[in-house]
């Protein structure tokens, strides 16, 4: 007991200079574990940067600033720039050819240079899913979760250039553990334990909107979140991965998000266009179907690549054509780079590197009555790194255009919406199978389901060597990494 009385006076001298000695108002009503769950959470908390943050705040969170300074500072942001240095579909903007690229990404892979950087922390709050999205089963027939489908691609990949790429992924305080023990219970789904990793991200906290109290969730708990996909940096450095891959050599690494059942891991045509271009950072992006479609868009903006976010490209802009009559921001984010080793190495010291973006958003919590509180709209200002922002970082930042039908499934929201859900994700994997079986000379309907396991084939070509042309395909098949079998889809395929 005095020990607890002691500590809520130390909490207490923490919190007063800031005004937040409200964290600790339930403190008598908790028990000891709770107590000492709060008591860690609080001696975690960085006043200092909850002042930072403040100040920032009030030049420039978008509820503060004044609707017309924020449009004015992007439209003359948007104004300036310029279509970003980039790698076409057709092979055109680099002074490197496709076959060359592919060549030199290969040798990389080859050379044991690569590692990979997969992103898993997120609370795939859209998808509306309990567990960790990485255990999502996105397998049209074969219900093979997101991990494994991914996975299997790497496996495909450390096969086929004989290269034991290392896997480091990202988790979350509210991932971690499940997704440790899914992925040891499955056994990796085939890699060596040796080269998994896991660093778990930082989470920050929120604050009410009049920037005055930091939330609870509960009596007994800040309102926390992962300090989002660029928190990847810090929790990648300080849980020893970037002195593991220095240890094992590697000189670059592939990094993706887990909610893309179509990424095209470690692929080497980015791979060697990164090199060719003396790129620190490369990043694949695909056509924009329309001007005003959501998505960030990349840019070079006095003399560096960055995004620019959806929401702050004004819409005159977004539908600005270059000469020829193409869209001047043309190129989507797909969340998908390249770092050089090195740059990361350079980054992690930097203070500048990754700034925190500020977002006003719902957040439940426990008002001054111990009362839970459901918001029905924003209430809070919540803060997220983003890793895209390490291209202004970066030396000479490319872009490489990939197709999306080949590139990008994204898993982003229940089937109940009309956009990135995973029933789409799922037509769109089964169509891309189908046009592998086609060019490798098999007849098959539209209709027919089919899923392929990279372990099976990764490309055409190696589909090509192990199916019969002019063979027709008339049932659901999963070509299995034994085999095809007959499989009958999931009903919201
Ligand atoms: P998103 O923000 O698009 O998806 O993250 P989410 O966080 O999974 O789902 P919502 O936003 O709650 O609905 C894109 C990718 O970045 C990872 C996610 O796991 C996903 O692979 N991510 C995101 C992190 O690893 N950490 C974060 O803090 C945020």
């Amino acid at each position: 007991m005095q020990d607890a009385v002691m500590s809520r006076e130390k909490l207490l001298r923490k919190l007063e200079p800031a005004g937040q000695q409200h964290l600790v108002r339930f403190w008598d009503e908790l028990s000891p574990s709770e107590q000492a769950r709060l008591g860690k959470q609080i001696a975690a908390l960085d006043l200092d940067l909850f002042a930072q943050l403040k100040l920032q705040a009030g030049a420039s969170t978008k509820s503060n600033e004044s609707a017309g300074a924020h449009q004015a500072k992007w439209a003359a942001i948007a104004a300036r720039a310029l279509p970003p240095p980039a790698m076409k579909l057709d092979g055109s903007g680099v002074n490197f050819t496709k076959e060359e690229a592919i060549h030199c990404g290969e040798q990389a892979l080859r050379a044991n240079q690569v590692g990979m950087i997969l992103v898993a922390g997120g609370l795939g709050t859209r998808l509306g899913c309990n567990e960790p999205k990485g255990m999502f089963p996105i397998g049209p027939l074969s219900g093979r979760p997101l991990f494994q489908v991914i996975i299997e691609s790497l496996l495909a990949v450390r096969r086929r250039f004989g290269t034991p790429i290392p896997l480091y992924i990202m988790t979350s305080p509210a991932t971690d553990d499940v997704t440790r023990a899914f992925l040891a219970k499955h056994n990796y789904f085939g890699l060596p334990a040796g080269d998994v990793r896991f660093f778990c991200q930082a989470t920050m906290w929120a604050v009410d909107d009049r920037w005055e109290k930091i939330l609870l969730s509960s009596k007994s708990e800040l309102a926390l979140a992962p300090d989002g996909h660029g928190g990847m940096l810090k929790a990648f450095e300080n849980n020893g991965c970037l002195s593991d891959c220095e240890k094992r050599g590697l000189k670059y690494l592939f990094y993706g998000q887990i909610d893309n059942p179509l990424l095209q891991v470690c692929d080497p045509l980015l791979l060697g266009s990164h090199q060719l271009a003396t790129s620190e950072m490369t990043t694949q992006v695909v056509r924009k179907r329309d001007p005003l479609e959501k998505v960030g868009v990349l840019a070079e903006v006095d003399g560096k690549v960055q995004v620019i976010e959806y929401s702050d490209l004004p819409e005159e802009h977004a539908r600005q054509t270059l000469p020829d009559g193409s869209l001047k921001f043309w190129a989507g984010n797909l969340a998908v780079h390249v770092f050089d080793v090195a740059l990361l190495k350079r980054a992690t010291v930097s203070a500048t590197a990754l700034p925190f973006h500020i977002a006003h958003k719902k957040t439940p919590y426990i008002n001054d009555l111990g009362e839970q509180i459901e918001p029905e709209k924003p209430n809070s200002f919540r803060f997220e790194r983003f890793i895209f922002d390490l291209l202004a970082e970066a030396n000479h930042a490319l872009v490489v255009e990939a197709d999306p039908a080949e590139a990008f499934a994204p898993v982003k929201n229940a089937n109940s919406e009309k956009t990135d859900n995973p029933r789409l994700a799922k037509q769109a994997m089964m169509a891309l199978h189908r046009r592998w079986l086609r060019t490798a000379g098999v007849k098959i309907g539209d209709d027919v389901p089919v899923e392929i396991s990279p372990l099976f084939a990764g490309s055409p070509q190696e589909l090509a060597a192990k199916v019969a042309s002019g063979a027709i395909v008339r049932e659901p098949t999963y070509y299995s990494p034994t085999g095809p079998v007959v499989r009958h889809p999931s009903p919201d395929s």
